[in-house]
C-alpha cells in the first residue's frame, strides 16, 4: 500500500494514538479527514490537506453527516482508520449499564456505522482499506473491564468476518490489536501496565503495518504471546491469580 495521494480517515484523532497517527501521516503526501467529538482539539492539525469533522461515532446520523462532509471535500476515502474508542473501569459495586452503552457505542457501533457508509463506494471502486482498532484485551474478560474486553472481542470478531467477505471486492480489512500505549485512556488506569509503549512508537508500528497490508497489526509481541497463553489457564486458577493481582491495587 502506497500512501501517495490517498485520502485517509482517522476517527478518534483528538488525543492519543489517533492524534499521533494524524501527526505522522500528515508528513506524507496524503489528504486527511480527522474525526472526534472535541473538534477544538483537531484545529491545530488542520490545513488545506487536512479537514476536521465533529462527530460522535456512536450516533449513526452523525456518522452519515460526517461521511457526506468528507466526500464533499475530498470525493472519496481510500483508507479508513477506525480508531475511536472509550474505556471505563467499573467495580461490580458501581455497576451501571450506561458505561456499556458508551463503550459499545464507540468501540463497536463506531466501527459498524462507518463501515456502512464506506463499503458501497469501496466495493464499487474495487479498492479501499478499513483498519479497525481493537485491542489485545479482546482475548479474555478482565475484571473491572468486562464491557471493554467484550466490546473489543466483538470488534475483532466482526472485522474478521468482514475481511473474508470483502476480499472478493478487493477491499482490505486490517485489525489493530495494541497492548498498553501511554494515552489519556491508560493514564486513568491504577494497575501496572507491562511493556507500556509511547504513542509515537505505536503509531509507527500501525503505519508500517498498513503499508505492509498486514491483516493483524498486533504489538508488543511479548503481550501478543501472553494473550494467547492466558486463555489456556484453567478458569479457577486464572480467577485466583487475577483476584490476587487486583487486590494489590485496591
Ligand atoms: N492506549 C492503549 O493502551 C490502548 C490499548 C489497546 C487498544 N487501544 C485502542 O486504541 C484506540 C485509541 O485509544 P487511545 O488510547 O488513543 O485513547 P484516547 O487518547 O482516550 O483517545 C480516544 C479517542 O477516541 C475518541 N472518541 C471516544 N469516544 C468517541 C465517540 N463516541 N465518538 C467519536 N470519538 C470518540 C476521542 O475523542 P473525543 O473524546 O474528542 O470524541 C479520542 O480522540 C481505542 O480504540 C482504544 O480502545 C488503546
Amino acid at each position: 500500500m502506497n500512501f501517495n495521494n490517498k485520502v485517509i480517515l482517522i476517527t478518534g484523532a483528538s488525543t492519543g494514538i489517533g492524534r499521533e497517527l494524524a501527526i505522522q501521516l500528515s508528513k506524507k503526501n496524503v489528504k486527511l479527514a480527522l474525526v472526534a467529538r472535541r473538534e477544538n482539539l483537531l484545529q491545530d492539525l488542520t490545513n488545506e490537506n487536512v479537514i476536521s469533522v465533529k462527530c460522535d461515532v456512536s450516533k449513526k446520523n452523525e456518522v452519515v453527516s460526517a461521511y457526506q462532509q468528507i466526500i464533499e471535500k475530498f470525493g472519496k476515502i481510500d483508507v479508513a482508520i477506525l480508531n475511536a474508542g472509550y474505556s471505563v473501569r467499573m467495580k461490580v459495586e458501581e455497576y451501571n449499564s450506561e458505561y456499556a452503552e458508551k463503550i459499545f457505542g464507540a468501540n463497536v457501533f463506531g466501527i459498524i456505522y462507518w463501515v456502512e457508509q464506506l463499503i458501497p463506494d469501496m466495493m464499487k471502486r474495487k479498492e479501499g482499506m478499513i483498519v479497525g482498532v481493537s485491542s489485545l484485551a479482546d482475548s479474555k474478560g478482565y475484571s473491572k473491564s468486562g464491557f471493554y474486553s467484550a466490546s473489543k472481542a466483538a470488534a475483532t470478531t466482526y472485522l474478521e468476518g468482514l475481511r473474508s467477505e470483502l476480499r472478493k471486492y478487493n477491499v482490505q480489512v486490517l485489525t489493530v490489536r495494541p497492548g498498553f500505549v501511554k494515552t489519556p485512556m491508560t493514564d486513568k488506569n491504577e494497575f501496572y501496565m507491562p511493556l507500556m509503549m509511547s504513542t509515537e512508537k505505536a503509531a509507527q508500528i500501525i503505519i508500517n503495518g498498513i503499508e505492509k497490508e498486514k491483516r493483524m497489526i498486533q504489538f508488543p509481541w511479548q503481550l501478543v504471546f501472553a494473550t494467547r497463553l492466558i486463555p489456556l489457564i484453567p478458569n479457577r486458577l486464572y480467577e485466583l491469580l487475577e483476584n490476587q493481582t487486583m487486590k494489590k491495587y485496591e
